[in-house]
């Protein structure tokens, strides 16, 4: 996407997401307590005052009954929110399998599930039934939602059968589709049973958003090799009509992250935690418990590193937050004991009687301890094995402007790409590359560090969550004028 150039007026955005903004819990059978979870969606359009977005999406829990659904579809009005039911089986089939067992491996480059062939067939076809039907369902609220002229900005792998329905419903409805993983070569996507159903799906939107252009290239490979459609410079064309596809990629608030910094309690975490640690380096991962994030590789090469360097052993230690995710898939189950061996394993190879080298954390921490945990950090390790964007990334270069720590960084992140110039980028399969990039790194010197800290700065507080979100819609506008012009003439 280009930047705006004009801003688009006051216009109703229906954001829809898998999931909403917001947590639920319920209190009562009609009471419901909500907490909004305030990550870089929410605060991309929070901050951006030229459109009045409502979203829609699952709220996270299964409400069998009406009356609690009921007291929750009011509770969420409030906070502008419109929920989706879905059963149990359906979040089973529809979310732990079609979307986090197939799609999401496939687009991070891990494969089909190996199981035996038949029982994949077999699971494969209710799952992608369960996909369909969700997302039919999905269409259904925004349809009851829909007034003319809003926009309709649907979000990630979970819905990419939606542009599809959503189009059935009404034509002229301006519907965009932005992915947030990577969109995998067109080698990996021709393995999908699905491909050329979700292809199509995809292509019923008017824009078509990536992160990056190398995603935006894949996705238009796909469609020409698969379909056989024909890509041009703006996008894939079918029949005279053209989808446009972008590459627009997403930022964060970084205000917020910066204005944390100066919080009272924000300066007492800081306080403490140069207290705990002092006289040892801080190094920092924080990632979901997720197999794409690389976490097992990432401390086998912090263990290869303190094997081959000793003076450091006692000087540096590694804080892990892995925030626990998907936990009712077999795969997520396996990872974390995984981890647990891996970490006890070198705790016990290289701890002392009164210190760790590992500190592992298998939750996720408030916003506040999160901040100063990046203040304090010297070294942080973003070593994903694929990464749509990675705005952990992003988080820690805003909250490094008084230390200028330095950022260890996949090359298979799509923040590579932006902050790649500013930090020390590796292979993350490679062990041994990461374990000398991790030398590299505590052993820089202040001046190289300034230099690349302040390349990623500028780019961090440059490119927000909300010049992001105003040039998607803004493009999406554009789109939908242009297409109608081409119609006339
Ligand atoms: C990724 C996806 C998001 C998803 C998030 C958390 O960033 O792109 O769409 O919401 O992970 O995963 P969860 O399955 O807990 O929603």
């Amino acid at each position: 996407c280009g930047k705006p150039d004009r801003k688009p007026a006051r216009q109703r955005l229906l954001v829809v997401a898998n999931r909403l903004p917001v947590s639920a819990v319920r209190k009562g059978e009609d009471v419901w307590h909500l907490e909004i979870s305030a990550g870089g969606l929410v605060s991309a359009l929070l901050g951006v005052k030229e459109f009045e977005a409502r979203w829609i999406g699952w709220a996270g829990v299964n409400v069998p009954d009406t009356v609690g659904q009921n007291a929750l579809t009011k509770s969420l009005a409030e906070k502008r929110c419109i929920p989706v039911f879905l059963d149990e089986e359906i979040v089973h089939q529809y979310y732990n399998g079609y979307c986090n067992n197939i799609l999401w491996p496939l687009f991070h480059y891990l494969g089909l599930p190996q199981e035996d062939r038949l029982a994949t067939t077999r699971s494969f076809q209710s799952q992608f039934a369960a996909y369909k039907k969700a997302n039919q369902m999905f269409a259904d609220v925004v349809n009851q939602h829909y007034e003319e002229g809003d926009v309709v900005w649907c979000h990630d792998y979970h819905l990419m059968f939606l542009p599809k329905c959503l189009k059935e419903y009404n034509p002229s409805m301006k519907v965009g589709w932005f992915l947030h993983t990577p969109f995998p070569s067109s080698e990996i996507h021709r393995t999908l049973p699905s491909r050329s159903e979700l292809l199509r799906s995809v292509l019923a939107a008017d824009l078509v958003g990536f992160h990056t252009y190398d995603y935006a290239r894949h996705f238009v490979s796909a469609c020409t090799r698969i379909l056989g459609l024909e890509g041009t410079p703006e996008g894939v064309e079918d029949q005279g009509r053209l989808t446009r596809v972008a590459a627009c990629p997403i930022g964060i608030d970084s205000d917020r992250f910066i204005r944390a910094l100066e919080l009272p309690q924000v300066q007492e975490h800081i306080r403490e935690l140069k207290e705990r640690f002092s006289g040892r380096k801080v190094m920092l991962g924080v990632d979901r418990l997720d197999m794409i994030k690389g976490i097992p590789q990432k401390i086998l090469a912090f263990e290869k590193f303190l094997e081959e360097n000793p003076t450091w052993r006692d000087k540096v230690v590694l804080l892990q937050i892995a925030v626990p995710t998907r936990t009712d898939v077999p795969e997520y189950q396996k990872l974390t004991s995984q981890v647990h061996e891996i970490v006890g394993r070198i705790n016990g190879r290289f701890g002392t009687l009164t210190a760790v080298p590992i500190h592992h954390l298998d939750r996720s921490l408030d916003f506040h301890a999160l901040c100063a945990l990046y203040a304090v950090t010297d070294v942080a390790l973003v070593t994903s094995l694929r990464d749509g964007m990675n705005l952990v990334s992003y988080e820690f270069v805003a909250c490094q402007d008084a230390k200028k720590g330095v950022l260890i960084l996949s090359e298979f992140a799509g923040a590579a790409q932006s902050l790649g110039a500013g930090a020390i980028l590796v292979n993350p399969w490679n062990i041994t590359e990461v374990a000398n990039a991790i030398g590299q790194a505590l052993d820089m010197e202040p001046e190289a560090r300034e230099k690349r800290h302040n390349h990623n700065f500028l780019h961090v507080t440059t490119h927000t969550a909300q010049e992001w979100a105003e040039t998607f819609v803004s493009e999406l506008n554009d789109t939908v004028v242009e297409a109608e012009i081409r119609t006339r003439e």
